[in-house]
């Protein structure tokens, strides 16, 4: 049995859509991680049954996320929306067990602050012919660890950064609980 820590910030919509594709698969269980308590993953957890917590940024600072990972005894961590950085000291005890999945085609459109729907503003400013999804390991920079897999869409000089958040998310669903089984099965 592998457990993973599922981390978000927001709404949560790729830990539901990670846990549902997991769900009959018994090798895997889950916890969600936030740093904000109102964050709506919370509730998303609550309807799959499944564990949610949170800590928050100082929190995270100050070794408490990592003792609750250990308490819960991870094997893998997942950033589906997480958008604190990762502390160095769950860097150190999760090498090459942490990914994170950034919307856009890394290295464009990464670092600080390119976040959610910035990111798909910047697309759309910026006049892209196209978009898609990073998934890649974490280190301790932001969206700068090697990159495992990307996923490219079309954007249509019409599409507004909601549209290219559309397109983005839907190549999320598509991909990332896949990438996830891959990389869990290449661990054991
Ligand atoms: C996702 O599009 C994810 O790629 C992005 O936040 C969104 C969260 O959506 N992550 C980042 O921007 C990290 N830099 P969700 O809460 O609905 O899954």
């Amino acid at each position: 049995m592998k457990k993973i820590a599922l981390l978000a910030s927001g709404s949560g919509s790729n830990v539901e859509n990670i846990i549902c594709y997991f769900r009959n698969k018994s090798e895997i269980s889950f916890f969600v991680l936030s740093n904000k308590e109102d964050a709506y993953v919370h509730q998303r957890a609550k309807k799959l049954n499944i564990l949610s917590y949170t800590i928050n940024k100082n929190g995270f600072e100050t070794g408490k996320a990592l003792m609750l990972l250990k308490e819960n005894k991870t094997d893998f961590i997942v950033l589906a929306g997480f958008l604190l950085k990762v502390p160095e000291d769950i860097l150190k005890n999760y090498q090459g067990r942490i990914i994170n999945i950034h919307p856009a085609l890394l290295p464009k459109y990464g670092g600080k602050g390119m976040y959610g729907s910035h990111v798909h503003e910047a697309v759309v400013a910026n006049k892209e012919t196209e978009s898609g999804i990073t998934i890649h390991h974490v280190n301790e920079n932001y969206d700068e660890g090697q990159i495992i897999f990307q996923s490219r869409c079309v954007i249509s000089p019409a599409d507004t950064p909601e549209d290219v958040a559309a397109k983005v998310h839907a190549l999320e669903y598509e991909h990332f609980p896949k990438i996830i089984e891959q990389i869990i099965e290449r661990k054991n």
